[in-house]
């Protein structure tokens, strides 16, 4: 196969954990037979020092035509000033917009090496095996916002908008998911306080009810759902919510298996190509220091194997080398009880050897 891979190194560690994603990708091309071309493109603080905006347009025209994007992280304290112009964080939002990547995908799974890397027990947390889906499009990021002045100074707002089509397309991509797993949905919601929950669960319901009457589906309050994610974690299999609440769910979810730096993402669009990432931001504290896990990065480039390319074989065999690396005991310094840490790098020519071995 020849594909066209866009690379988004970013800011912080993002360059570290993507020269990663593209050693292992290409040790994929290698092993069976495909033809990568690989783009890097500038997004987000780097892209702010050079172009003035985080989202140059000749990055949005690249990612438009690649056959799938692997992104780093965007941010950083340089970029931190409040009343900056512009951030860091709008090149991100502004391709996920651009692309129309309304479906993100973050698999949360305890791998049994890890467990004692879990800051919960391991009665409670071994087996967990979720798959959120967050919708990324809408919400309280996408909607009308300003700061206004008022009589006593300044007002701000953020308005959390769906529609019924931006809710329906999210919850049968999840419903889906649910059927190639344990046919169990649970969709998250604020539905005792907010109009846009009460439409959300709404349709919720008909879209089950109708299109998927074989998979069982229940409704969880939000604060409710951030408890039951470290109570029981293991009694969830595929979680829908809107943007806002999957931003900070799956960041408490990414504590169950012990750290940030192993979890990827997908945001999946329909057409187009999907964009894939670690779930982890830009850590500019450990940025240069060569210590990134750069597993999330890797298994992300799973992830876009998978799904925007169809390699369902090399994608697996990524995670099969994720896994035996995890197995040998090796570790990067993020892990809980980590004695020898590996570098960004070791960790990565880890992979590329687990893959030529297998
Ligand atoms: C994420 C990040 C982003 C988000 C930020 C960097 C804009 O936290 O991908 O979860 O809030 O969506
Ligand atoms: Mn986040």
């Amino acid at each position: 196969m020849d594909a066209r891979i866009v690379l988004l190194p970013g800011d912080g560690i993002g360059p570290e954990v993507i020269a990663e994603g593209r050693k292992t990708l290409e040790a994929i091309a290698g092993r069976f037979g495909h033809q990568f071309v690989f783009e890097s493109h500038p997004i987000g603080g780097c892209a702010i020092d050079e172009f003035g905006t985080a989202l140059p347009n000749s990055t949005v025209a690249a990612c438009r035509t690649a056959q799938g994007i692997l992104l780093g992280a965007v941010g950083g304290p340089k970029w931190d000033d409040p009343t900056a112009k512009t951030r860091p964080e709008a090149g991100l939002l502004g391709i996920r917009k651009a692309l129309g990547l309304f479906a993100n995908l973050r698999p949360i799974q305890v791998l049994p090496q890890l467990v004692a890397a879990s800051p919960l027990k391991a009665e409670i947390v071994s087996g967990t095996d979720i798959l959120f889906f967050r919708e990324l499009t809408g919400g309280l990021y996408f909607g009308k916002s300003a700061r206004e002045k008022d009589a006593s100074g300044e007002v701000a707002y953020n308005t959390m908008i769906y529609s019924t089509h931006e809710v329906e397309r999210i919850v049968r991509l999840a419903a889906q998911a649910a059927r190639g797993r344990k046919k169990k949905v649970t969709s998250v919601d604020k539905a005792n306080v907010l109009e846009v929950s009460r439409l959300w669960r709404q349709v919720v319901e008909r879209v089950m009810k109708e299109e998927f009457p074989d998979v069982a589906y229940e409704h969880v309050l939000v604060d409710a759902m951030a408890m039951y994610l470290i109570s029981k974690p293991t009694k969830f299999d595929v979680v829908v919510t809107e943007n806002m609440f999957g931003d900070i769910l799956t960041d408490e979810g990414s504590m169950l298996p012990g750290s940030l730096g192993l979890l990827p993402s997908a945001s999946l669009g329909d057409p187009g190509p999907g964009l894939y990432e670690p779930i982890h931001g830009s850590a500019p504290d450990i940025a240069g220091k060569g210590i990134a896990n750069p597993l999330a990065t890797i298994l992300a480039a799973a992830m876009l194997l998978r799904h925007s390319l169809n390699l369902e074989t090399e994608a697996a065999a990524i995670e099969a080398a994720v896994n035996k690396v995890l197995s040998d005991g090796h570790r990067t310094a993020d892990l809980m009880g980590t004695s020898a840490p590996k570098s960004t790098t070791e960790m990565g020519d880890l992979v590329v050897a687990a893959l030529r071995a297998a």
